[in-house]
């Protein structure tokens, strides 16, 4: 089974306060979205990789993916990360399995990306995610008001893997009950679909402030 991946980068990378686009930054001579890239260039199970940029920064990515071969396209992204994802997902032709990856995780391994391969042979939305470390609470203006049942709650990472077409409906689903969702499976979820869930790895961050800069650094280098 091969599949495309459809990674967003448009973002701006407000919480890094780096002024510029986090993804833009470089670790080890090379910027993030290059060694995200790097991942499904590599895979040969990907057969298309699709972005999406922000209008003034697509020639930027355009230089620095330019040597890999399965970079198909480099799209205007939207406002929200859901908008640049429907930008470039639109684009992607004859694809029957997709994934959606944040451009902002160049850490994810390759035991993450098999079972994700593995699981949507006979699923057909599969995402990864691992148990919280942390007990979580609901806080409302400085005040508990619940205490979240840890042994069922998982953080959720990417890739997210879907049949191409449930992908597509879920988005124009979406799009029509104006849903604002923070991952791809909740416009799933919407449709009353199953999502599978396989194991992610703790090191699969999306880097978000600038803390994750010195895991990054850490984590790129042992590789
Ligand atoms: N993204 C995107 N289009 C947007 C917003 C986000 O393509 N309108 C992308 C980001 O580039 C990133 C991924 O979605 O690769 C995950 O989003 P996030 O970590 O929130 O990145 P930013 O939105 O750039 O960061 P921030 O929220 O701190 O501004
Ligand atoms: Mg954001």
């Amino acid at each position: 089974m091969n599949y495309s991946v459809v990674i967003p980068a448009a973002g701006m990378g407000k919480r890094m306060e780096l002024g510029y686009n986090k993804v833009l930054h470089e670790v080890y001579g090379q910027s993030i979205i290059y060694h995200t890239v790097a991942i499904f260039e590599n895979d040969p199970d990907c057969k298309e990789i699709h972005l999406a940029a922000s209008k003034d920064e697509i020639d930027d990515l355009r230089k620095i993916l330019s040597s890999f071969k399965k970079v198909k396209g480099i799209y205007e992204g939207g406002k929200e990360r859901q908008d640049s994802i429907y930008n470039a997902l639109v684009h992607v032709k004859d694809a029957t399995h997709i994934m959606v990856h944040d451009g902002a995780r160049p850490l994810l391994d390759r035991e993450t990306l098999k079972r994700i391969k593995t699981a949507l042979m006979e699923k057909d939305a599969v995402i990864c995610g691992v148990p919280v470390k942390s007990t979580l609470k609901t806080v409302v203006d400085g005040v508990v008001t619940e205490t979240i049942d840890r042994s069922s709650t998982f953080e959720v990472h990417t890739p997210q893997a879907f049949c191409y077409n449930l992908l597509m409906d879920a988005y124009q689903n979406a799009r029509e009950k104006n849903l604002i969702v923070t991952d791809d499976s909740m416009m799933v979820e919407a449709l009353g679909k199953k999502v599978h869930v396989v194991e992610s790895n703790y090191n699969n961050l999306k880097v978000t402030t600038r803390e994750d800069l010195a895991v990054l650094n850490i984590l790129l280098g042992s590789e």
